[in-house]
């Protein structure tokens, strides 16, 4: 991979998970499905940052169908790997949803606490439907019943960083899904 002789950070992959073709390639189908269930419909799209932005910016650039962007903040991990109970929800949407049909972006749907807390959020707030659009799929960690319409990849029970998901706000810009060398989530001294 041409990227590892530029990014040093790459070095600290245990080992590559999705690759940055598979991901682009993932992407483009995803968009066409997307684009062939909202075609010619207004679509109001709605990021949860950080963790989404790349694969935001990524899919946005390939939907053909009339949309707005919002991003939402929400954090469910305190630091490290685990995460924190109840999740936070930063609600400073600046578009008026009511009405509106929605697709929610995340990079990574796990215990599924926080899609299935933004959900509620935006059909409380009047969203005509909500449609979840997640890049990684953790279907063995859900605590709470929650599905996405699209899904990139399902992946195995493991913390990966890259493509946006971060450990402590760190690899968010690597170009590939990886799983950390185990020395790099052990706590500083
Ligand atoms: P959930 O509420 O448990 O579904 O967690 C969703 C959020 O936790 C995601 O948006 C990520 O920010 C974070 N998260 C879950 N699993 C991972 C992971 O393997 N790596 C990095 N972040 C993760
Ligand atoms: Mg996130």
């Amino acid at each position: 991979m041409a990227a590892k002789k530029t990014i040093p950070e790459l070095k600290h992959l245990d080992h590559v998970l999705v690759s940055e073709v598979a991901i682009k390639k993932r992407i483009k189908a995803l968009a066409e499905k997307i684009n062939r269930a909202y075609r010619g419909q207004d679509l109001t799209v709605i990021a949860i940052v950080n963790g989404a932005l790349i694969f935001a910016a990524d899919l946005l650039r390939q939907l053909r169908t009339p949309l707005r962007l919002d991003c939402l903040r929400a954090t469910s991990y305190h630091s490290g790997t685990q995460a924190g109970g109840k999740p936070v929800i930063v609600d400073n949407l600046k578009l008026d949803i009511t009405g509106q049909k929605v697709l929610l972006v995340d990079d990574i749907l796990d215990t599924g606490n926080t899609l299935f807390a933004v959900r509620e959020l935006l059909l409380a707030k009047g969203a005509a439907s909500v449609r979840t659009c997640v890049l990684l799929d953790k279907k063995a960690r859900r605590s709470v019943p929650f599905e996405a319409e699209y899904v990139g990849f399902v992946i195995p029970d493991e913390f990966v960083v890259g493509y946006g998901l971060d450990f402590n706000e760190r690899y968010r810009n690597l170009p590939c899904i990886g799983v950390l060398k185990p020395k790099y989530y052990a706590p500083k001294t």
